[in-house]
């Protein structure tokens, strides 16, 4: 049987981020940090306009993003990578905003905030999410969980409620079950029903005081859609010599590119529909040559791949791909110098009325892609759209973008603050499914 009708190709990213905070099992720490001394940022003598201060917070959150990798990585080798830095910041930022003296400090230079100012911090990250308020493609929320009969302190919750549009709940983490039911309900319903239990009931318990969550879901189509009946089984590289057979999605247009001599690779940017989001390939030339482009990136700055980029004809091959990604962050933020928030010398004393001693237990992030086919009303539409491109007659001599090996992507908005970031090494076989109509 023939498909002749085109489908979308949708691309379906969904993460959040949770974390927890417990009061601290011993002693009131008495350890006196001294106040931070208000650094003035080098930002604020250049960023007197709104695009300037999202430029130094794209270059901060790109720098930050780039380390997390590494470490993630390191975490889980052979994985597929993905996760959202901006999700991890988002969130972290929102505990930051609670801490004082050096559980502060350390925050501000591990997740590489603008200022070490909360009003300036909170300042930062509300430009951006009031810019994706009311998005119909890309969801930010942030939400609250506060420990029943406790209250936020003011400044914590109004910057909170104000710069970070979140809402504040109380729940009795007592009934731990119920708890763990009430938020991950909330996590389902964010995540338009992608990411379920993920709070297990192990995590809460009467010690639990706060759980911040952000939660950012997207879903776009690209501009450019890849025409269904051009997805066939193709060879997928893992290495010199072994490889799967996978669906691998077909396109030839016009593309921004970049070819990247210094980092041994190429780029391409697929930019989704109504939107300035977009999602940039980095692909090695060689099939073994992702381990070196890693490395290579952590002193490349985002914008310097981008800047390279011009419009093109591309032969474009993608496998479809799907990952899903749990993590624990602790060790991962440990070692990008944030240690003392899970310390019993840890202080977030800005965050509750009550004059207890919290740290942060977890930090839990869960991520979900999926890169795939589905069917659209504007499939008539669309195959005209491919028709028509093959029909022109075009003297320039398309440049090959096959990316059939292992690569990196960013899905950034355009000013390059990563919203995802992630890598495909390895791939299932298309096994012998039925109706595979790739074998017609
Ligand atoms: C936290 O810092 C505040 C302000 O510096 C200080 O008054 C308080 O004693 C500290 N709390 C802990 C547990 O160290
Ligand atoms: C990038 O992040 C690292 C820490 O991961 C930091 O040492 C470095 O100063 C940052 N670079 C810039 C340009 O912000």
């Amino acid at each position: 049987m023939q498909r002749l009708l085109q489908l979308d190709v949708r691309v379906t990213l969904s993460l959040l981020l949770l974390l927890l905070l417990l009061q601290a099992p011993t002693q009131l720490a008495q350890h006196h940090s001294p106040n931070p001394s208000p650094i003035p940022s080098s930002s604020d003598a250049m960023a007197n306009t709104e695009a300037n201060n999202v430029a130094e917070f794209s270059r901060r959150l790109a720098n930050f993003s780039v380390s997390l990798y590494g470490k993630l990585i390191a975490l889980k080798p052979n994985t597929n990578v993905v996760f959202s830095p901006f999700s991890i910041q988002t969130c972290a930022a929102m505990a930051r905003l609670g801490a004082v003296g050096d559980t502060a400090d350390e925050l501000d230079r591990g997740l590489g905030l603008v200022s070490s100012d909360v009003g300036k911090i909170a300042e930062s990250f509300h430009q951006v999410l009031a810019a994706y308020e009311k998005s119909s493609i890309l969801r930010i929320a942030n939400k609250l969980y506060v420990m029943k009969d406790y209250e936020l302190a003011d400044e914590f919750n109004s910057l909170l409620a104000k710069q970070f549009l979140s809402t504040a709940e109380n729940v009795d983490f007592t009934l731990s079950a119920q708890a763990a039911g009430t938020i991950n309900k909330w996590v389902e319903q964010q995540t338009n029903s992608l990411i379920k239990d993920l709070v297990p009931a192990s995590l809460l318990g009467e010690r639990t005081r706060l759980v911040l969550i952000n939660a950012i879901h997207f879903k776009g189509n690209w501009v450019h859609q890849f025409p269904e009946h051009a997805t066939r089984n193709e060879r997928f590289h893992l290495n010199e010599v072994d490889g799967v057979d996978v669906p691998m999605m077909n396109l030839k247009e016009r593309f921004r590119y970049a070819n990247l001599p210094e980092l041994d690779a190429a780029a391409l940017e697929l930019p989704y529909k109504d939107s300035d989001l977009s999602m940039l390939i980095v692909l090695p030339n060689s099939k073994t040559g992702l381990a070196q482009l890693e490395q290579k990136l952590r002193t490349t700055p985002l914008a310097q791949i981008t800047d390279k980029l011009y419009s093109s004809q591309v032969v474009v091959k993608l496998p479809k791909f799907k990952a899903e990604f749990q993590v624990e962050l602790t060790p991962v933020f440990q070692q990008l110098g944030m240690s003392r928030l899970f310390s019993d010398n840890a202080n977030f004393s800005k965050m509750l009325k009550s004059p207890e001693s919290l740290k942060v237990s977890a930090i839990v992030h869960k991520a979900f892609i999926d890169v795939n086919e589905l069917g659209t009303e504007a499939a008539a539409a669309t195959a005209a759209v491919v028709r028509m491109k093959r029909s022109l007659i075009s003297l320039e001599q398309p440049l090959q973008f096959h990316a059939d090996h292992p690569f990196i992507y960013v899905l950034a908005h355009g000013q390059h603050l990563p919203l995802f970031m992630g890598a495909v090494v390895r791939l299932e076989g298309a096994a012998a499914r039925g109706e595979a109509h790739d074998e017609l």
